[in-house]
Parts: C-alpha cells; sequence; structure tokens
C-alpha cells in the first residue's frame, strides 16, 4: 500500500510532472494552503508530508500528525518550518539545494543590471515614445564596482562567482568568515555597506537576520548605492528603505521579496528609484521541477531505507 503523503502547495510547487511522479508512489492528498483542520482519520494516516517553502510546516501543523515520519521541503529557506518541533520527535527534514542557488543567483545578476543599466526604465521610455524627444540618460556600469554580499551560503556564493565574470570585486559579510571562499571579509556590515557600490542581500530569513538591513546600513550604502533584496523580505528594514529611497539617503533598490507579500507597502509603486519583482527568484520552469522531483526523491528514499539525497543537517 502506498504511503499516505500530505502535500501542501501551490501549482508552480506542485507541476503535473511532480504531481505525477508524487502520486506514482504514494497517496497523495493535496491542498494549495496549510489546512486549519485535518480529518481525524486522514491525520492519523499521513506519514508524510511535503510542503513548499513559503508554507512551511508550523507546530499545529506536527501536532496534528502523530505518524509523520518526514517533511520534505520544496525550497531551501526554512524559517517557517519548526524545526524544533521536528527535533523532538527525532523527525527527519529534507530540503532542495544546488538548484535553487544559481537560479536565483541569475535573477540577482539580472535585476543588478536592470537597475545599472535602467533595462525597466529603458523600456518603458522606448514605449512612451519618449525616445523620439531626445536620448536615455546615462546608466552605469558595474565593471570595477564593488558588490558587498550578506550571507555567502548556496545563493551567496553563486552571486559572487558571477559578479567576479562581470569584473566586479567581492566582498562579503556574514556571521563567520568562510576560509575557503577568495572574497573579502568584512565582519561590520555598515563597514561592507559603506564600500559597496552594489549590496547584496543573499542570507537566510527568520528571527536571527531580522531588520539586519537598518537604518545605519541603508544609509552608509548611500545615495549612489544599490540595494538588492533576493533573500527575505524580513532581513531588510522596510520602513527605513522606503524613508531612505523618498528622502535620496539611498540611490536604488532592487527587491524579489518583501516584509508583506503579495500585498506589499504600496509606497514602492509610488518610487521610480526601485524595480519590483514577485518573488521570482528560483521561478524558471526546469528549476522548479527539478526541485518538485528532488521533494519527491527525499520521499522515495526515506520510505525505501535508503540514505536521503538532500537532508537539512
Ligand atoms: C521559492 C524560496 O520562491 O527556496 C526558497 O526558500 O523562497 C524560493 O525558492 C519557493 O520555495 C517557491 O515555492
Amino acid at each position: 500500500m502506498k504511503p499516505d503523503v500530505l502535500a501542501i502547495g501551490p501549482a508552480f510547487a506542485l507541476l503535473p510532472k511532480v504531481m505525477d511522479e508524487l502520486s506514482r508512489s504514494f497517496a497523495v492528498h493535496h491542498v494549495r494552503d496549510t489546512p486549519a483542520a485535518i480529518d481525524a482519520d486522514l491525520s492519523r494516516r499521513i506519514r508524510a508530508l511535503a510542503t513548499e517553502a513559503n508554507r512551511g510546516a508550523k507546530r499545529e501543523l506536527l501536532t496534528a500528525l502523530p505518524n509523520l515520519e518526514i517533511v520534505s521541503l520544496f525550497g531551501v529557506g526554512l524559517e517557517l518550518v519548526d524545526v524544533g518541533a521536528l527535533r523532538e520527535r527525532k523527525l527527519p527534514l529534507t530540503n532542495t539545494p544546488g538548484v535553487v542557488g544559481r537560479e536565483v543567483a541569475d535573477l540577482a545578476i539580472g535585476m543588478m543590471l536592470a537597475s545599472t543599466r535602467q533595462i525597466v526604465f529603458a523600456d518603458r521610455f522606448v514605449r512612451e515614445g519618449k525616445w523620439k524627444r531626445g536620448p536615455l540618460a546615462l546608466g552605469r556600469s558595474v565593471h570595477g564596482k564593488t558588490m558587498g554580499i550578506v550571507g555567502l551560503g548556496e545563493i551567496g556564493r553563486a552571486i559572487a562567482q558571477r559578479a567576479s565574470a562581470f569584473g566586479m570585486h567581492v566582498a562579503y559579510h556574514g556571521p563567520r568568515r568562510k576560509p575557503d571562499a577568495p572574497y573579502v571579509y568584512v565582519a561590520d556590515l555598515v563597514a561592507l555597506a559603506r564600500q559597496s557600490d552594489i549590496l547584496m542581500v543573499a542570507c537566510k530569513g527568520g528571527p536571527e537576520t531580522r531588520h539586519l538591513v537598518s537604518t545605519a546600513v541603508i544609509a552608509a550604502l548611500g545615495p549612489e548605492g544599490t540595494l538588492i533584496n533576493v533573500a527575505r523580505g524580513s532581513v531588510v528594514d522596510e520602513a527605513a528603505l522606503i524613508a531612505a529611497l523618498k528622502g535620496g539617503v539611498l540611490g536604488f533598490a532592487a527587491l524579489d521579496v518583501f516584509e508583506n507579500s503579495p500585498d506589499i507597502n504600496a509606497e514602492f509603486f509610488t518610487l521610480r528609484n526601485v524595480i519590483l519583482q514577485p518573488h521570482q527568484g528560483s521561478a524558471a520552469r526546469e528549476t522548479r521541477e527539478m526541485m518538485g522531483l528532488q521533494m519527491v526523491e527525499n520521499l522515495r528514499a526515506h520510505f525505501a531505507g535508503r540514505p536521503l539525497p538532500s537532508p537539512v543537517k
């Protein structure tokens, strides 16, 4: 008999191919969002949870599943998973590293070029017929500039590699120096912001990093600086960011994540010095499919007694 799996996620996480693979090996009970309550009989049958990173697995849900054996996450961010509750029950957790990092890094670089070379504004400039009245004001080059990276994990490293290929100097900040990384470590984030032309936020979310990019960090980046966030909205003090963008304290921002998405602060819509993206870092069809299959493979490995392909340590 196929083990029962509760799958929580929207269509982009459970693409038809992912759903087919999941259904080949499991009895799938699919909901789009975390359910407020689960039928008592079903909750006892569920042995695995496949859930999207932005839905996570809160303690309440985990408690409602007494026979749960494993949680397999679609995505990498763990801040919405109650890791403590899993540890108490000694339940394994897996996620989908590897493919996410490079895809998010590609978008981060795209957002950097879209900012410095004004790609979004230039498109509007042409559409609105302004080109006929004269050329677009000049943009900025990234070559020889300094990129500061907040968080040199898988995503941060992939961004650093790409920035190096663009002839940029790379420095980074995080809780500790990474001895194998060929980039300059800056222990103080304000100091890193001061020396950066572009500050890339690529660290994990959650309480430890909440508002790490503070008023002081934003001011240190300065009126010529650009802040790019592909991590989590919570890492940046959004009220401070909006005030700085409005007041010319910060030059530019490009954001894929927000403190309250998708219902983001409407003040952003009034600002011309910001590019807004709908949290689409990993949103390439190939990558989302690989993430989904990785999520399924972790579950299969667990039930076959094989080592988990990508456990969270
Ligand atoms: C996705 C992410 O947006 O991996 C993560 O933690 O935030 C992104 O890759 C998300 O998982 C899509 O469901």
